[in-house]
């Protein structure tokens, strides 16, 4: 396993959560790599560091990696049931999304340009079903559904009723499905900067992983977990994603605006049911601040160096009430 990911706004991290006080808990909710557990490891040794991954390839590795770190604990599972299980954290970091490890590691079906499996599973050990199962059996409205409201692509139903016309020949490979939507679109489409088939895949992704349903219901979660004066740093990738985590800060600060009853994701009617987030969280309004007004984003220099973070946008909460409030 040779591919690497890069941590993103590591300096920014490391700021947002300067000073650590020596002993303090900190959770990296999104392990992956372990990149930024390992600088938070050196940024202090005298911490307890928990760190989550759903995938339990990446856990496996940081056990090898980080083997006789004895502060430091790597669990398997999913953030928004997990986090609720930690005893009070003083910083807790949320990395969301895939590392570069899936969607360069073809087995694991998210990349679009090596062939593999149409797999998409973050957790392969779990019952979740596969991205090839879904778009199996979905129907085509569903199907156009889920990717307009997961990838906010335009051409979704054009795209929904080619991958059903082709299904029935099976449509097991990500390379099959990339090239059913590519022919799908109208040309023009296809000469973009993206690959025509990349909000398809996030679609699918996202479905799979009831990617944007775990972060509605892991921020509240998240920020029930904060001791005092303790901070919760998410780093998102795309607007979907942001726009959740804007609006339930805005909202643990006390700050909320417009309507309170308009959902943060519009979910695809077919997944309402099992994706839509519980808000335990509104007792706890008005007891954190937002640290920053506006996301802090990569410098030019880190977009340089990394064009995957071109895209990332970091939101700092912090728990502001005395332990007697809790
Ligand atoms: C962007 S990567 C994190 C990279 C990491 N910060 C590093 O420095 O290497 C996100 C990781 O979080 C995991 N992940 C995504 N959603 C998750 C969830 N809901 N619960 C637990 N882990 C999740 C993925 O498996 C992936 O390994």
């Amino acid at each position: 396993m040779s591919i690497e990911h890069v941590p993103v706004m590591m300096e920014e991290i490391v700021e947002a959560f300067s000073p650590i006080e020596p002993g303090a808990g900190i959770c990296d909710a999104t392990f992956g790599g372990g990149g930024h557990t390992a600088r938070l490891l050196e940024l202090c040794s005298t911490c307890t560091v928990t760190a989550i991954d759903a995938d339990p390839i990446m856990v496996q590795r940081g056990r090898d990696r980080f083997a006789g770190t004895g502060h430091l604990t790597i669990l398997h599972g999913w953030f928004d049931d997990v986090l609720p299980t930690l005893s009070p954290q003083d910083r807790i970091l949320m990395d969301v999304g895939v590392s570069m490890f899936h969607l360069r590691e073809a087995a694991r079906g998210f990349s679009l340009r090596d062939d593999g499996p149409l797999d998409m599973r973050l957790d392969p050990s779990g019952d979740d079903e596969s991205a090839a199962s879904l778009i199996g059996r979905l129907s085509e409205g569903d199907l156009a559904d889920v990717i307009f409201r997961y990838g906010e692509e335009r051409y979704a139903r054009r795209i929904a009723r080619a991958i059903v016309r082709e299904r029935g020949a099976g449509i097991d490979t990500t390379t099959r499905l990339a090239e059913i939507v590519w022919a799908a679109v109208p040309p023009p489409y296809r000469r973009g900067r993206m690959h025509p088939a990349t909000r398809t895949f996030q679609a699918l992704r996202i479905a799979i992983n009831d990617e944007l349903g775990r972060i509605e219901r892991a921020v509240p979660r998240a920020a029930a977990a904060l001791a005092p004066g303790g901070r919760l740093a998410v780093i998102t990738f795309h607007s979907l994603e942001d726009r959740i985590v804007k609006h339930l800060f805005r909202r643990l600060a006390g700050r909320a605006t417009g309507d309170r009853s308009e959902p943060l994701v519009i979910h695809p009617p077919m997944m309402e049911s099992t994706h839509a987030a519980d808000h335990p969280m509104y007792e706890e309004e008005g007891r954190f601040r937002l640290v920053n007004r506006k996301p802090i984003v990569p410098t030019e220099h880190e977009v340089a160096s990394n064009p995957a973070s071109r895209s990332a946008k970091l939101r700092v909460l912090e728990r502001t009430t005395g332990e007697g409030d809790r």
